[in-house]
C-alpha cells in the first residue's frame, strides 16, 4: 500500500498507532525516502527536535531528529531500524514534550548518554554516541517505536499537575 506523504499529518494521543509496536523498515525504496523527507518538514514546521513515523500514522521503525537547533542539510537525522546501545550508568532528569501530547511537560528520567546503530536513507548502516540532547532525543523517539509515550515515564506528581491536559486529549 502506498503512503501518500502530502496526506502525512501529526497524529495525537490516544491515536491507537501510538501504542502499535513498530514494524522494521528494511530496504530505503523511494517511498522511505520520501516519507523521511517529510517528517523532517512536519518536525520543524512543528518546532519539534524530533519525529517518530507512529506521529504521522505509520507504524514504521523510522525517525527523524535535529537537536542541533540549526536547519538545512547535515542537521536532519534520518534513523531507520535503529537499535540503542551501551546506555551509561549515569540517568538524569531533563524537561520532555512530545508532538502528540500537545502542551504536556514532564521531567523524565533516562539514561544520559547511550549509544545508537540505525540505517541512514544511503542504506548504509551507521553508529554515533551521544551524551547530551543527542541521547535524550533518541531514546524519546526510540521509544514511539517502541509503542511507549512520556505518560507511562512521568511521575506520579507529573501525571497528576498533567491531568486536566491528558484528559482533554482523550475526549477529543
Ligand atoms: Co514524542
Amino acid at each position: 500500500m502506498a503512503v501518500d506523504v502530502d496526506k502525512l499529518r501529526i497524529v495525537h494521543y490516544p491515536d491507537p498507532v501510538l501504542r502499535r509496536k513498530a514494524d522494521p523498515v528494511g530496504a530505503i525504496t523511494p517511498e522511505v525516502r520520501s516519507v523521511a523527507a517529510r517528517m523532517v518538514e512536519l518536525m520543524h514546521e512543528a518546532d519539534g527536535v524530533g519525529l517518530a513515523a507512529p506521529q504521522v500514522g505509520l507504524s514504521w521503525r523510522l525517525f527523524v531528529a535535529n537537536w542541533t537547533g540549526q536547519r538545512g542539510e547535515g542537521h536532519d537525522w534520518v534513523f531507520i531500524d535503529p537499535q540503542l546501545v551501551e546506555p551509561g550508568r549515569q540517568v538524569g532528569l531533563h524537561q520532555e514534550g512530545c508532538l502528540s501530547l500537545p502542551d504536556i511537560r514532564a521531567e523524565i528520567t533516562r539514561p544520559l548518554s547511550i549509544t545508537i546503530h540505525a540505517t541512514g536513507l544511503d542504506g548504509k548502516r551507521f553508529t554515533l554516541t551521544g551524551s547530551g540532547l543527542d541521547a535524550r532525543v533518541w531514546q524519546h523517539e526510540f521509544d514511539h517505536l517502541e509503542g511507549t509515550l512520556i505518560l507511562d515515564r512521568m511521575t506520579r506528581v507529573d501525571k497528576l499537575a498533567n491531568r486536566r491536559k491528558i484528559k482533554e486529549l482523550e475526549g477529543e
